[in-house]
């Protein structure tokens, strides 16, 4: 199966000169979605994650179906001002813009082998944001998973050292 067939190319979104990859036309497909799970939970095994974490929003939708196929948990590394209880936070550049991310005091448990999902490398700036929350609370990125690398955007040089799978390359 070609993933890249069901990811949709969007000129100028949401700004001028962007081409924004839209993976939901694979999230739609009940076969494309899945054969990209399963690409991800047998990355997942193969490095031993004990959890998932996401970043909000896309990395929800890749990471807990595979936190689920595996029987592990997942936790949500949000936008500043969603999490109800103590956070640990760090402040972030994008393609576009800049945000804020959050992850729960007590999401990770010291020693626990994460692996990070999400739908998308570009920056680099979410993923490297999002393993510092993790490793701040003790916990060890053991792998990163994307459906899509944006290779002219050099994202995988933010994160050095990191094991990266990604499913589609543009
Ligand atoms: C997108 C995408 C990744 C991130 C990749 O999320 O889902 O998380 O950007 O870009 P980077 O590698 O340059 O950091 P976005 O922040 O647009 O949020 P969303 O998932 O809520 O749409
Ligand atoms: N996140 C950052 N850059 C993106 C892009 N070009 N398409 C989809 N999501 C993105």
């Amino acid at each position: 199966m070609n993933l890249k067939d069901y990811i949709a190319d969007v000129p100028d979104f949401p700004e001028k000169g962007i081409i924004f990859r839209d993976i939901s036309p694979l999230m739609a497909d009940g076969e494309a979605y899945q054969h990209a799970t399963n690409e991800i939970v047998a990355y997942a095994k193969e490095k031993g994650a004990e959890m998932i974490v996401g970043p909000e929003a896309r990395g929800f939708i890749v990471g807990c179906p595979v936190a689920y196929e595996m029987g592990i948990g997942f936790a949500p590394a949000r936008k500043k001002g969603k999490l109800p209880r103590e956070t640990v936070e760090v402040n972030y550049g994008l393609e576009y813009g800049s945000d804020t991310l959050q992850l729960h005091k007590d999401a990770i448990k010291k020693g626990q082998k994460v692996l990070v999902c999400d739908d998308l490398l570009a920056t680099g700036g979410t993923i490297a944001s999002t393993i510092k929350l993790i490793e701040s609370l003790g916990g060890e990125v053991v792998g990163t998973a994307f459906i899509v690398e944006l290779k002219d955007l050099h994202g995988r040089d933010k994160i050095e050292g990191y094991d990266i799978l990604t499913l589609v390359e543009y």
